[in-house]
């Protein structure tokens, strides 16, 4: 197997809505995900997040947790609404105290600190003046950056502006799966383009409030598969790939939206103003990917029988989320990037599985998990011996949490969560970890 650099950062990953609990404490404002999970229908069970990992009762141990796994980094989230529970007033200086101790703890406990700004809850307040929909969203979005970059700047280097702006559009704006549960092609491309601007202002205030930041995107990556080798096929593929990552990575490392996706659309590009692509192509510190699975794309006006045989396995086994096991399209998405883009030094920010983990006596024997996350870290080596700059890696997750849409039923963490009574245990897959990153 290849091997990372001595140097290279291990981490885990959470979002503030999936970990947190306590919407009320000290001010927090009512963010879209409030909203949307407590609206019937919306999410399995109709779980919310109102009391999810109760982190924010009992951050101390979890970065006590953190310290038994031999985490590096730790990637967490903003909650927006904490800062400016209105979306736009003074800032809450309550809500900022909260991630000041936490930085300051993890710093403590010679973890760094790699916080995102936006991780889905918007406040509801900017959700009701329009949401991601209007372009004042994405200055209100530097506004808070600045704010926060205010207060922690002289401790935390590495920030992520936004997570995923391919679901806050197409998952938020469009099929409606997401909060605030939209449903429009339009306002999910002016939601698209909004949050990239957003991305540019951010990273704009950012700079001016914390000079040495190191700022970079989140985006969502799959590894599309063309189904053979059938022309067809393999341009339904190329349009998938520009539809679901070069979306989002184009306009911010060369400055302009991909054409065929475009066409596609028939987008008449009507949010984009001038000068937009240029701040929301300034150079970044880093590009963040999350990697989760392929997608196999396919023309479908293609006739069985004149496809040929597929490229890769066609039944590869999948996680409980459905989503196919998939680790070598790691290696090929980075690569393609490396390939396609100037890229910046890139950090996988989020990789990770979902499978039915079940207690035995106090002990989580997830050999699977375990699997998973070795063949991709052996994915993830292969990149970078092959030239793709990679200096880190976040597992999803530090614990099992709130998974949106999904409610609890689906477990990421390295860590179990008992959610009737908190307790929390460290699964194998976490004591594997914990031994993996020592011995690197
Ligand atoms: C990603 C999200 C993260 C988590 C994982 C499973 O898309 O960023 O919050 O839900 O999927």
């Amino acid at each position: 197997m290849q091997t990372l650099p001595d140097d290279f950062v291990w981490g885990v990953a959470t979002a503030a809505y999936q970990i947190e609990g306590a919407p009320s404490a000290n001010g927090r404002g009512e963010s879209i995900w409030d909203r949307f999970a407590h609206t019937p229908g919306k999410t399995r069970n109709g779980d919310t997040g109102d009391a999810a990992c109760e982190h924010f009762y009992r951050w101390e141990s979890d970065i006590e947790l953190m310290q038994q796994l031999g985490v590096q980094a730790y990637r967490f989230s903003i909650a927006w609404p904490r800062i400016f529970p209105h979306g736009s007033e003074n800032p809450n200086l309550a809500g900022l105290g909260f991630y000041d101790r936490l930085v300051d703890k993890l710093l403590e406990a010679g973890i760094t600190p790699s916080p995102t700004l936006y991780h889905w809850d918007l406040p509801q307040a900017l959700e009701d003046d329009g949401g991601w929909v209007q372009r004042r969203t994405a200055y209100a979005f530097a506004h808070y950056a600045e704010v926060v970059g205010e207060r922690l700047g002289d401790r935390v280097q590495q920030w992520w502006t936004i997570n995923e702006p391919w679901c806050v559009a197409e998952l938020g704006y469009f099929s409606g799966d997401h909060a605030p549960g939209r449903r429009n092609r339009k306002d999910a491309l002016a939601a698209a383009h909004h949050t990239l601007l957003a991305h540019g202002l951010g990273m704009e205030a950012l700079r001016r409030s914390a000079p040495a930041a190191q700022i970079g995107l989140v985006t969502n990556v799959e590894c599309v598969v063309p189904r053979s080798a059938h022309p067809a096929d393999i341009e339904a593929a190329e349009l998938a790939h520009q539809l679901r990552n070069t979306w989002y990575v184009d306009p911010v490392l060369k400055g302009e939206y991909p054409e065929r996706a475009s066409e596609h659309y028939q987008w008449d590009a009507q949010p984009v103003r001038p000068g937009d692509m240029e701040i929301i192509s300034a150079p970044m510190d880093s590009l963040g990917v999350n990697y989760y699975s392929r997608q196999v794309a396919g023309d479908e006006r293609v006739d069985d029988a004149d496809r040929p045989p597929p490229l890769v396995n066609a039944n590869l086994p999948r996680t409980t989320m459905g989503w196919e096991i998939y680790p070598e399209g790691l290696r090929d998405i980075l690569m393609r990037f490396q390939q396609d883009y100037e890229l910046p030094p890139v950090y996988v920010t989020e990789s990770g599985v979902a499978f039915a983990d079940v207690e035995q006596d106090g002990a989580i024997h997830d050999a699977d998990r375990r699997a998973y996350l070795e063949s991709h870290f052996a994915a993830a080596a292969e990149a970078h011996a092959a030239g793709v700059d990679l200096r880190g890696y976040f597992v999803w997750s530090l614990m099992d949490n709130f998974e949106w849409q999904h409610g609890y039923s689906q477990r990421f963490g390295l860590v179990w969560v008992d959610y009737a009574t908190q307790e929390r245990i460290i699964k194998d897959s976490g004591y594997w970890f914990a031994s993996m990153v020592k011995s690197s």
